[in-house]
């Protein structure tokens, strides 16, 4: 069973992930409209990433013997500058995922919940792989400027990011 402060704690992080799921699908919407097909796909995947976190949560409290509480999810932002601004609100938004994962963390070794920490240890890599990507995309951004084939490259490459269930969530399939 697992304590009220955790479950608290994960409810809070399951509202949090799909929060990021409707940011990243808004950022989705905002550059399917605006001709950038590529980074609309890549965002789209993120979205699903982020439900897929979400379910992972939801089935650990389950299998703890918790209770999965679904609050309302708050409004996204609607419009971005370019995809360097979407890219680098990203890599904002994910160091503060980082820092909510790490709370959690402390959490579960304050309260000797080692089965809690052992399953945020996925988590804490996952958000590693997060930010380092999101910079990765800023740096060539960056590097691209205005060159206009060199954005046409960019999203053609993003175009071509498909979806895979992440492991957690494919080994409980
Ligand atoms: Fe669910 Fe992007 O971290």
């Amino acid at each position: 069973m697992i304590s009220p402060k955790l479950q608290d704690a994960i409810n809070a992080q399951i509202n949090a992930e799909f929060w990021s799921a409707y940011l990243y699908l808004s950022m989705a919407m905002h550059f399917e409209s605006q001709g950038h097909s590529g980074v609309a796909n890549w965002f789209r995947i993120q979205f699903k990433e982020e439900q897929a976190h979400a379910e992972i949560f939801i089935n650990y409290l389950i299998a703890r013997g918790g209770r999965v509480m679904l609050s309302p999810i708050a409004a996204v932002e609607t419009e971005w500058a370019s995809p360097l601004a979407a890219f680098e609100a990203t890599l904002a938004h994910e160091q503060k995922v980082t820092a909510l994962i790490n709370n959690i963390y402390a959490l579960a070794e304050a309260e000797h919940d080692y089965a809690t920490r052992g399953k945020l240890d996925w988590f804490v890599s996952e958000q590693v792989e997060e930010e380092e990507t999101a910079q990765g995309l800023i740096d060539r951004l960056k590097l691209i400027g205005d060159n206009g084939m060199g954005l046409y490259t960019f999203d053609q490459e993003l175009a071509t990011r498909v979806y895979n269930v992440p492991a957690p969530l494919a080994a409980k399939a």
